[in-house]
């Protein structure tokens, strides 16, 4: 079995040290980095944008995971792609016209994911699943680092997995919001690829050594 992929997130980094963290990522088990973009509109916080990007883009080594976390992502896409974004996630609740935005995402040569609030059914991706390069399931209601899991996202993971097998899509399927060792396996069993890690990572004594841990814990 493959092993499971930890995507730390750069919110819950020292943005005075940006650069020292995002190279401890690169020397770090992780293969993502996941980049939290929140507008204060979409989401009732406003976290960073594209010059910030710019920096992470620039010292990351790693596979630059971008969750856009504003309206009207579109506007945005080709400068967060120029900035070194390897993957755009855009949220199903914050695009009107999805199709035309997954197509926007595409054409630039990034991967494109679809991410999903904890009340959103999985079924609304029925019918793009075999677009989709990742299926983000929140298990937070976005806005902030640090918040509680919320159970009802591995039942969630558990339908997206079901999806993506019943379509023969290709989809890698992500967990972002309070995961930790302590959920990390239920989440894989339930058929997460990528774990998102903020808090657990950052606020670890041992940031390296958590990202281990939390791989570990997941294929336990
Ligand atoms: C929440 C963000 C998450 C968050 C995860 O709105 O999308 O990526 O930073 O942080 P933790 O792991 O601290 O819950
Ligand atoms: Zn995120």
């Amino acid at each position: 079995m493959s092993k499971t992929i930890v995507a730390p997130s750069v919110l819950s980094a020292d943005f005075g040290n940006l650069q020292r963290d995002i190279e401890l990522l690169n020397s770090s088990e992780a293969e993502w980095i996941h980049i939290d973009v929140m507008d204060g509109v979409f989401v009732p916080n406003i976290s960073f944008g594209i010059p910030v990007m710019k920096t992470v883009g620039k010292h990351s080594t790693k596979f630059n995971d971008v969750h856009l976390m504003i309206v009207q992502p579109e506007k945005y896409v080709q400068q967060f792609r120029d900035a070194g974004a390897h993957l755009i996630t855009v949220h199903y609740e914050a695009v009107v016209h999805l199709d035309s935005a997954i197509h926007l995402i595409k054409s630039t040569g990034a991967k494109v994911g679809v991410a999903l609030n904890p009340a959103t059914p999985v079924s609304v991706l029925k019918d793009v699943i075999q677009l989709l390069d990742l299926v983000l399931i929140m298990s937070v209601n976005p806005g902030f680092g640090g918040q509680k899991f919320i159970p009802y996202a591995t039942r969630k993971v558990a339908e997206a997995k079901a999806l993506i097998l019943g379509s023969g899509s290709s989809a890698k399927i992500e967990v972002d919001g309070g995961v930790s060792i302590q959920n990390a396996k239920e989440l894989v069993d339930a058929g997460a690829d990528v774990l998102v890690a903020g808090n657990a990572v950052f606020g670890s004594a041992n940031p390296l050594q958590m990202i281990i841990e939390i791989k570990n814990a997941s294929t336990k």
